[in-house]
C-alpha cells in the first residue's frame, strides 16, 4: 500500500489564484486562513499567463515569495501545471493547437483547455513549461503534491483535428494489427463502408449523408481520445518526476459517469488520487450523489486514501439556479467525503472572483467577506477536521456489497442507435446505490477493470452494464460459484468488448449464468407504467423473458407482455443469479435488491436510526465511525468510544443531532 500525506492531518484549503487580487488582499487572505486553519492551498491552475506573460519570458517573483510565505505559515502547497490555461500569444501563434468539433470548426480562444493532446506543437510548448516549473520548485519545500494540468478531458474531451486524426489511426494500427480485424468489429461489411487501409479510416466527424455514426467507430474514438489525453498527462508527469520526488496527481471529475475519461485505466498512473465533486443544488438526492461519487472514487484505488480536490463553499455558477449549500450542508458533505475514504477537502476558490469568467461562483470567502455565513461554516469546518485529523491515512472497511461500473460500457451505450434513445442508462447504476445506501448499506463500486477482486462479496449488483467481456462474466460465475449473489438488471451483457452483440438470445455473455434466455427488446412508451404481480412498477424498458434454467420470482400483470416473467432466479449451490429484466421505479428495485439480499443480514457498521449514513474507517491507528444525520431528527448512534468532533467520551450509545455529524475512535 503507497501512501502520501499531504497535510499533518486532514488537508483543508482551497484552489488560490492571487493573482485576481492586489497585495493587501493577500495579506488578508492569510490571515483569514490562519483564522480558518487552512493547511493546504492549489496554486497555479491558471497561471501560466503569469508565469509567461510574452513568449520565452518568464516572471516567477510572486510564487517565489508566495511560496515561502506559505511555507513559513505552514501551509502546504499542491502546485498545479498551468496546461488548463495556454496563454494567449500562444493561442495566436499557434492557433492549430485549439481543438476541432466534430462539424469541423475550431474552437477560439477565450475559454480554457483549449487544446489538442494530439498536437505536436501544443506538446512541445506545454512540456517546456512543466520543465521549467518543475525544475525551479521540484525540491522547494512548501511543495507537498504536483497537481497535473486541470480536470483533463473537461473541455477538450474530443478534438476531431487532422493531427488527431491520424493519430487515432495509429491507434487502431495498434489495436487491431490488420484493417480486416478494425472491419469486423465494426460490422463495415454493412452500408459498404469496408475500410482497404487504416488511411482511410477519419474520426466519426459529421457525415454531409443520413446515418448516427458507426457505433465501433464511435466507442473506439472515445477510447482513441481517453487515451492520448493519457499519453499527454503521462508526458506532463514524467517530466515532473525528473525533477521532484513529490507525489502527483490530477484532479477527476467522477460522478455517476460514464465520465469524459476512462478513470479506472488513468488511476494506476498517478501516486494520489483526487477528485473534483459539486452538488447539484436542485438534485433531492444530491447527498447520495456524493456517497456515490465518493465510493466510485474510492473504488479506483481502494488500498488507498484519496483526495477531494475541489467543491464548492456554496453556489456554483453553471447550474440553471445557482443555489447555495443549505446550513450545516458543508459539513454533511465534507464528511460524507470523509467516511468514503478521503483524507482532505478543498475547495475552489479560496476567495470569489469580482470579475472574469467565474464572477458569482462562490469561494470560502465570499463576495461580503468574512461577515458570512459561509465563511463562518468554513471556519467550523476547519475546526472539525482538524478535530478528526487522525482519521487521515485510514482505509475505508470493504463493503459486502459489490456494484460493478465501466465507463466503456457507458460509452457503447451512447454510441449509435439504440431500441430506446433517451434512457441514461447510468442512471440504473446510480439508483441501485441509492436503493442500498437508503437502507444504510455500504456498497463498494468496482470497475471492471479491477473485477477479478470480487473475493470477498456476499452480493454483486451489476445494473445497465451494457458491454462486457468474457473477463467480467467468469469473475461473475466464479461469485455465484463460490455461493455468492449476483442481481443482474436489464441491458447489461449486450455487447462484448468489440462492440458487437452477441448473439443467440440477450444477454449474451450471461445467458447461462442466469439461467434465462431473452428474444425480444420492448421498450415501453414514455407514459406507460407497467405493474409487475406483486405490485412493484416499471417503465422505459421491458423484455421477453424466458426462465429455461430459473425460477420466475415475478411476472409482468399488465402492459405488452402480461404474464411474462419479469424477474428472475437461478439458484446454483448455494450461490443465486438474479435477473430483473425490467426499469423498476426506485421502490421496486431497492424491494428487489432487499429480496436478493434476504437472509445475508446486511447492515451499517453498527446500529443507527435510519436516515444515518455510517462509515468505518480503519488503519495502525486506530478504528473510527463517520455518521451522518441526513434526517431531521435527531437519531440514535449505538456505539462507544471518543467523539472527536466535540472531544468527549461515549459510553455505548449517542445521539448525532438532526443534519449533524459524528466521528467516533471506537473503543479498542
Ligand atoms: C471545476 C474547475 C474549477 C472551477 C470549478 C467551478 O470544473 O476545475 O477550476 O471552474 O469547476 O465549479
Amino acid at each position: 500500500m503507497v501512501t502520501h500525506r499531504i497535510a499533518d492531518g486532514l488537508a483543508f484549503g482551497g484552489d488560490y489564484n492571487p493573482e485576481q487580487w492586489p497585495a493587501k488582499v493577500v495579506d488578508e487572505d492569510l490571515e483569514l486562513m490562519a483564522l480558518a486553519g487552512v493547511t493546504t492551498l492549489t496554486l497555479g491552475v491558471f497561471s501560466w499567463g503569469t508565469y509567461e506573460p510574452t513568449e520565452g519570458r518568464y516572471d516567477f517573483d510572486r510564487l517565489d515569495a508566495l511560496l515561502d510565505r506559505l511555507h513559513a505559515a505552514g501551509i502546504g502547497v499542491d502546485l498545479a501545471t498551468p496546461t488548463a490555461a495556454p496563454p494567449v500569444w500562444l493561442l495566436q501563434k499557434h492557433p492549430e493547437i485549439l481543438p476541432v468539433t466534430r462539424t469541423g470548426q475550431r474552437y477560439a480562444q477565450g475559454g480554457r483547455l483549449g487544446w489538442c493532446a494530439a498536437s505536436p506543437v501544443w506538446r512541445e510548448h506545454a512540456l517546456r513549461i512543466v520543465e521549467v516549473l518543475a525544475r525551479r520548485y521540484g525540491s522547494h519545500q512548501a511543495i507537498r503534491l504536483w497537481h497535473l494540468s486541470n480536470e483533463v478531458g473537461g473541455g477538450n474531451r474530443r478534438c476531431y483535428c487532422d493531427e488527431s486524426a491520424a493519430a487515432f489511426r495509429r491507434w487502431l494500427a495498434d489495436r487491431y494489427g490488420t484493417v480486416d480485424a478494425l472491419n469486423l468489429s465494426w460490422g463495415t461489411a454493412f452500408w459498404g463502408h469496408r475500410y482497404a487501409t487504416f488511411e482511410h479510416v477519419l474520426p466519426p466527424r459529421d457525415s454531409e449523408t443520413i446515418g448516427q455514426g458507426n457505433p465501433g467507430l464511435v466507442l473506439d474514438f472515445d477510447r482513441f481520445s481517453s487515451d492520448v489525453l493519457l499519453e499527454h498527462v503521462r508526458a506532463e508527469r514524467d517530466v515532473v518526476r525528473r525533477h521532484s520526488d513529490v507525489p502527483v496527481t490530477t484532479n477527476f471529475m467522477v460522478g455517476a459517469g460514464p465520465h469524459v475519461v476512462d478513470y479506472a485505466r488513468w488511476a494506476p498512473e498517478l501516486d494520489v488520487l483526487s477528485n473534483d465533486h459539486y452538488v447539484h443544488a436542485a438534485d433531492p438526492h444530491r447527498a447520495q450523489d456524493l456517497a456515490f461519487s465518493a465510493d466510485r472514487m474510492r473504488g479506483l484505488r481502494p488500498d488507498q486514501p484519496w483526495l477531494l480536490m475541489e467543491t464548492a463553499a456554496g453556489a456554483v455558477s453553471w447550474q440553471p439556479r445557482n443555489r447555495p449549500l443549505t446550513p450545516g450542508e458543508l459539513r454533511r458533505n465534507a464528511f460524507g467525503h470523509v467516511a468514503r475514504g478521503a483524507d482532505g477537502v478543498l475547495f475552489f476558490q479560496w476567495r470569489a472572483s469580482v470579475a472574469g469568467a467565474e464572477q458569482f461562483h462562490s469561494g470560502m470567502v465570499p463576495h461580503a467577506g468574512p461577515r458570512s455565513r459561509t465563511f463562518r461554516e468554513v471556519v467550523a469546518l476547519g475546526a472539525d477536521l482538524a478535530a478528526a485529523g487522525e482519521i487521515a491515512g485510514t482505509i475505508v472497511e470493504p463493503a459486502r456489497v459489490a456494484l460493478l461500473v465501466d465507463d466503456e460500457s457507458g460509452w457503447a451505450w451512447e454510441a449509435g442507435p439504440k431500441p430506446v434513445g433517451d434512457l441514461p442508462l447510468a442512471n440504473v447504476a446510480r439508483r441501485a446505490h441509492r436503493a442500498l445506501w437508503s437502507r444504510g448499506v455500504r456498497v463498494d463500486v468496482v470497475p471492471t477493470t479491477l473485477v477479478d477482486a470480487l473475493d470477498g462479496y456476499d452480493l454483486v449488483a451489476v445494473a445497465g452494464l451494457y458491454l462486457m467481456g468474457e473477463r467480467t462474466a467468469r469473475a461473475l460465475a466464479g461469485v455465484v460459484g463460490r455461493g455468492g449473489r449476483v442481481v443482474v438488471t436489464h441491458l447489461s451483457g449486450i455487447v462484448d468488448e468489440t462492440n458487437r452483440v452477441v448473439t443467440g438470445g440477450y444477454p449474451g455473455v450471461l445467458r447461462d449464468l442466469l439461467g434465462i434466455h431473452v428474444d425480444e427488446m420492448v421498450p415501453l412508451w414514455p407514459d406507460e407504467d407497467v405493474v409487475l404481480d406483486n405490485g412493484w412498477r416499471a417503465r422505459d424498458w421491458a423484455e421477453r423473458v424466458e426462465a429455461d434454467d430459473a425460477t420466475v420470482v415475478v411476472r409482468h400483470r399488465t402492459g405488452p407482455l402480461a404474464g411474462e416473467p419479469a424477474v428472475t432466479r437461478r439458484d446454483a449451490g448455494d450461490g443465486q443469479a438474479w435477473y430483473v429484466s425490467v426499469d423498476l421505479d426506485d421502490a421496486s428495485l431497492a424491494a428487489a435488491l432487499d429480496g436478493a439480499a434476504e437472509g445475508l443480514g446486511l447492515a451499517p457498521p453498527v446500529p443507527a436510526d435510519p436516515g444515518v449514513d455510517v462509515v468505518r474507517r480503519t488503519g495502525p491507528q486506530g478504528s473510527y465511525l463517520v455518521a451522518i444525520n441526513h434526517g431531521e431528527t435527531t437519531a440514535r448512534l449505538v456505539a462507544g468510544g471518543r467523539e472527536l468532533l466535540t472531544g468527549t467520551d461515549v459510553e455505548d450509545e449517542c445521539t448525532v443531532p438532526a443534519g449533524g455529524v459524528v466521528v467516533m475512535r471506537e473503543r479498542a
